[in-house]
């Protein structure tokens, strides 16, 4: 797996690259949609690939290893083989999964043990678990075994908490060491760094992350709550201090204009559950603004449902009728809703990487996020 450097941008710190994986290159900046359960909720890999331009889709060790289970994955040959989707796939190591989903949780030096949210089993992650885990899954890029901290977070825990992450750090790579992939393509191992919103733990803790020479690096433990500031102030820190050379993906990052604001401080990654959550709710977002388009104002707007819109779905269907399938629980309606949000997100960072590319992007993008932030 190799990463070039394509261009920086001359006015911000946005960068344009290249990441070669043995499933494709992406080009970045990039978002990648996420796919919890090795589907991305409601779309069709098909769509994922032709109507939306995705490049790379994520899916959850936590909720693999609980449903199918390892057995049916590497059964399959894998998850690519499994789920159908032929590009790169990232995997989540459960880092987050198992705090912010499980019932009980025990955290020590050891691991996590953790009640499955499905059945309430129990269940035992170490940072060499979650590397075995990711082994069978088989995604090209996988996640150290972290703790995210919640925000707020009393300085002396995030302090403890981010030791243990880079203790469970080591213990990822040597797994990684000892063990080979298993369907024989390459697997990257990216570190996560934490510190929760204190500087000089998220210094530390890059400084740390940088000293693994990984092929990538990760942001984590930001988008949990913390006002927008915060996650600017960490995120321009943390890019500061990561090689230049490498990629950088904040995890679980974030609105349009979170992205946008964090493609101009250095990050070349994103994923985030937000377009198609919120997709469920009745929640677009447009290049003129976010909709929520279960509101009475589109009853009778039978224009298409985003005539700047870049998927088939957007000019098919009329907002009014978009409105009723979401009101009536209708698939369909959540079907073209996560399609258009999903689309919405690749072209917002394609065109971020155009305008990288042609030197416009500053300009672009202090217009852009004045838009996206309107309510229509
Ligand atoms: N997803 C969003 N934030 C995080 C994080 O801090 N760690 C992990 N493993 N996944 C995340």
């Amino acid at each position: 797996m190799h990463f070039t450097l394509q261009k920086k941008d001359e006015k911000t710190k946005a960068r344009a690259g290249e990441l070669k994986t043995d499933h494709g290159t992406i080009q970045t900046p990039i978002f990648m949609p996420v796919g919890t359960a090795g589907t991305v909720k409601g779309v069709h890999q098909h769509e994922l690939d032709k109507e939306i331009n995705a490049q790379i889709i994520l899916g959850n060790t936590y909720h693999l290893y609980l449903k199918p289970g390892l057995e049916v994955i590497e059964g399959a040959g894998g998850l690519h083989k499994f789920n159908g989707w032929n590009k790169p796939i990232l995997t989540d190591s459960g880092g987050y999964q198992v705090y912010s989903l499980s019932g009980q949780r025990k955290i020590k030096e050891a691991g996590v043990k953790f009640q499955s949210h499905h059945d309430g089993s129990y269940h035992f992650f170490t940072p060499e678990r979650a590397i075995d885990i990711q082994r069978t899954i088989g995604a090209d890029i996988i996640m150290a075994f972290d703790e995210c901290t919640p925000y707020p977070c009393d300085y002396a825990y995030a302090k403890k908490s981010m030791h243990m992450t880079h203790r469970w750090l080591k213990r990822c790579f040597d797994q990684m060491d000892r063990t080979a992939p298993k369907y024989g393509y390459e697997q990257a191992l990216f570190p996560i760094v934490q510190g929760s919103v204190y500087e000089d733990l998220r210094e530390r803790s890059a400084e740390k992350i940088a000293s693994f020479d990984a092929v990538g690096n990760a942001i984590g433990g930001l988008s949990v709550g913390e006002p927008d500031e915060e996650l600017y102030k960490a995120t321009d820190l943390v890019c500061g201090i990561l090689p230049e050379e490498k990629p950088r993906y904040l995890m679980g990052v974030g609105t349009p204009v979170n992205i946008l604001e964090c493609i101009a401080l250095g990050v070349d990654m994103f994923d985030c559950v937000m377009p198609t959550r919120n997709a469920r709710h009745g929640m677009l977002f447009t290049s003129e603004g976010i909709i929520n388009i279960k509101n009475k104002k589109w009853e009778m707007d039978f224009s298409p449902l985003d005539p700047n819109g870049t998927a088939t779905v957007d000019q098919v269907y009329s907002k009014s009728y978009v409105r009723h399938l979401i009101r009536s629980n209708e698939f369909l309606g959540f079907q073209i809703a996560s399609i258009h949000n999903l689309a919405f997100y690749l072209a917002l960072v394609t065109e971020a990487r155009t305008r990288i590319l042609d030197g416009t992007f500053s300009e672009w993008k202090d217009k852009m996020v004045v838009k996206l932030a309107n309510r229509l």
